[in-house]
């Protein structure tokens, strides 16, 4: 039982790896180019236009300099189709026909058989639901409202919807004849203590039953909607160790595939709406639980696509959440379109009233650039028949233009801009680019930094004078993206990123920027990475002592790895560790550029290098302890505290 979350032994990991070779794996997500001892191509964890993406084969690791991701294949994986590390092994073990136990020697801890349980109750009570409600009379006024609701057998089975009988202990009955311990299930969501404190009770009673299920499928909570009108609509299952709303994404396991192909995830509002999406074909659909749209979720979707579209209902909470949820996803790298629904209907009612074709002919393929959504939802604010409105609109829509990085994209706008509110486009450009000037970052008149930027920069407003046709600037890489939208696309995000991390930021790693004492540590690392033999000399005289915590710890994981005799190999030893923060330390050592030649001298160099900094600080907090002890005893408690105050920061250094 729960085969997802035992150990598994070493040799599986081994194998898996030695199968999988890094260059295909990644290959098969990333178009690689070959440079020297690298592969090199667009990172498919962050949005960018230069390569940044680094796939060394030699050692079988990944990296991305402008995000800091990096690891193996099994990372990679896990990464880019949203897995947990004993998922993909599983699933890689597989595609190359290893045998895959999850119980190596070690025995299973008691959180994991708790979970297994656990998630066994959950995959029995959805069964339990769904048995209810197509073959007992209980469910016949459930199935009769679904019917109503165009949720006929097909969609009921894809969904595996159920119904909990309005009765007190349905599922607790149910549970404790299959001796699971109530206690347990209580604790884990399936149902609810007694308030006086006897017994337990049916937490879902009476309510159609929408199963949730993580990315692998599994059952790990429910919504349970009331039959009609009434308070409140759902009730959905608390947050266990199973299900965390802000991490859940209602139907993402069955469209995963979909999203992937398409590259595209339209996310909802509702499940009712990712349902009849479903019945008219668009399988890409999604929604959270209900609750605002997360960080997470967004990084979740961003595993499977490169755009989202942004499908809410067409009433002010609808568009407001939408507002809200744009920035989200832009942030996580993501392009983002809106639907543009008619005010007061959902997709559910609209794809109910219109037939799927339509909606999909014009609601997705006609969705709107946030950019053109931003505007409609701005302008429902003004009165544009009056004066005033219209310059008081065109006030609050020239920052909304004047942050788009490309120029052809403000013009499109300015000019719409023009006809709505009666003003010049000339003088709306002017406008936009004094807007531009305020927010660029260098001063106005300075040079661009380098001769191959000069994309989103505001490019010399006054050049243009009243001609107005601004396609004069875009013949760099500002213009037009790689997937041939405007500039990449996703507005305000990566202009403002341009802005601030210019060009220089890929093609100079940060080791440059380093204090000499971690340079010398990473290089230590780096060469320990590659050779048992420094290792131990290492060992031997430095051990524990560097400053950088990361760095001890991945030396001590260093020191343990050689000491069970094996070869240096950075994808296994990157394996071994299972903490991203010290995965991605590892993977930046590893792609470190220096010779891999070394000599005793070079390595007492970096040994003195390290040893004299924490002498510094350990001497420094020594001298420091003196002071304060002098000041205590001379009375003057207040320099004392404030020596404490600096010892402390010292020792958090
Ligand atoms: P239908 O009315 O059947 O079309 O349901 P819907 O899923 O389309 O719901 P609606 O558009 O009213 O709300 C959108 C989402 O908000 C729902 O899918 C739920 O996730 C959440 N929601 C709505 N009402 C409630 C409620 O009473 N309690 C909770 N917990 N969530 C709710
Ligand atoms: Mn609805």
């Amino acid at each position: 039982m729960s085969t997802e979350y035992g150990n598994i032994p070493e040799e599986t990991i081994d194998a898996v790896l030695k199968q999988h070779d890094i260059v295909e794996t990644v290959g098969r997500f990333v178009h690689l180019t070959k440079q020297g001892k690298y592969m090199k191509g667009l990172c498919p964890f962050h949005s960018e236009k230069t390569p940044s993406f680094t796939v060394t084969p030699d050692r079988q690791i990944f990296y991305c300099y402008g995000c800091g991701m990096g690891g193996n294949a099994i990372k990679f994986r896990m990464e880019i189709e949203g897995l947990s590390f004993p998922e993909a092994v599983k699933i890689m073990a597989e595609e190359v026909h290893i045998p895959f136990q999850s119980t190596g020697g070690k025995p299973e801890s008691p959180q994991d058989r708790e979970t297994g349980r656990l998630l066994q109750a959950y995959e029995w009570s959805e069964k339990f639901y769904h048995f209810l409600l197509k073959n007992t009379e209980h469910g016949r006024p459930a199935l009769e409202y679904l019917r109503g609701r165009g949720i006929g057998d097909k969609l009921i089975d894809q969904f595996r919807i159920g119904f909990a009988p309005d009765r007190w202990d349905t599922l607790v009955q149910f549970l404790d004849k299959r001796s699971f311990d109530l206690a347990e299930m209580e604790k884990g969501g399936l149902i609810s203590a007694r308030q006086s404190g006897d017994g337990y009770v049916d937490r879902f009673r009476g309510r159609i039953m929408f199963p949730i299920a993580n990315r692998s499928g599994k059952t790990i909570a429910f919504a349970g909607r009331i039959l009609g009108e009434g308070h409140p609509k759902y009730v959905n299952s608390p947050e266990s160790r199973l299900f965390n709303k802000s991490r859940v994404l209602y139907n993402f396991d069955q469209a995963r595939s979909a999203i992937r192909k398409q590259r595209q995830a339209i996310l909802f509002e509702g499940y009712g709406d990712v349902i009849a999406a479903w019945e008219a074909g668009v399988h890409n659909g999604i929604a959270t639980m209900g609750t605002s749209l997360t960080e997470q979720h967004a990084a979740m979707i961003k595993t499977a696509a490169d755009e989202v579209l942004v499908c809410y209902d067409g009433d002010n909470a609808g568009q407001n959440a939408a507002l809200k949820s744009i920035p989200i996803l832009e942030q996580a790298g993501l392009q983002v379109k809106v639907a543009m629904l008619p005010a007061g209907v959902d997709p559910d009612d609209y794809i109910r009233s219109n037939g799927g074709e339509r909606f999909v002919r014009q609601v997705v393929e006609d969705a709107a650039s946030t950019t053109k959504f931003r505007l409609a939802t701005l302008r429902r604010g003004y009165k544009l028949n009056e004066e005033n409105g219209r310059l008081d609109y065109a006030k609050a829509a020239l920052p909304v233009i004047a942050a788009l990085g490309s120029p052809t994209e403000r013009e499109v706008y300015l000019r719409e801009l023009s006809s709505e509110v009666d003003v010049s486009f000339e003088s709306l450009k002017q406008d936009c680019n004094l807007i531009r000037q305020e927010q660029s970052r260098p001063a106005p008149g300075q040079e661009d930094p380098g001769p191959a930027y000069s994309g989103p920069q505001p490019g010399g407003g006054g050049q243009y004078g009243g001609k107005g046709r601004g396609r004069g600037d875009y013949g760099n890489k500002g213009g037009f993206g790689k997937k041939g939208g405007f500039g990449g696309g996703n507005g305000y995000g990566n202009a403002a990123e341009e802005d601030f991390f210019p060009q220089q930021r890929r093609t100079r790693p940060n080791r440059d920027l380093l204090p000499a004492h971690q340079a010398a540590e990473r290089r230590l690392l780096f060469l320990m990475l590659q050779d048992r033999q420094v290792c131990d000399y290492v060992a031997q005289r430095l051990g524990d002592e560097f400053n950088t915590p990361d760095y001890a710890a991945i030396a001590a994981y260093l020191y343990a790895f050689y000491a069970q005799d094996r070869d240096p190999d950075s994808s296994r030893f990157i394996a071994s560790l299972q903490d991203e923060k010290l995965e991605k330390a590892v993977s930046s050592i590893v792609m470190m550029e220096g010779a891999r030649e070394w000599s005793e001298q070079e390595l007492d160099d970096c040994i003195k290098q390290i040893r004299s900094q924490g002498n510094l600080r350990s001497s420094g907090i020594e001298r420091k302890r003196e002071e304060m002890m002098r000041a205590e005893k001379d009375g003057d408690f207040l320099l004392a505290a404030q020596i404490a105050s600096e010892i402390i920061a010292l020792e958090r250094q």
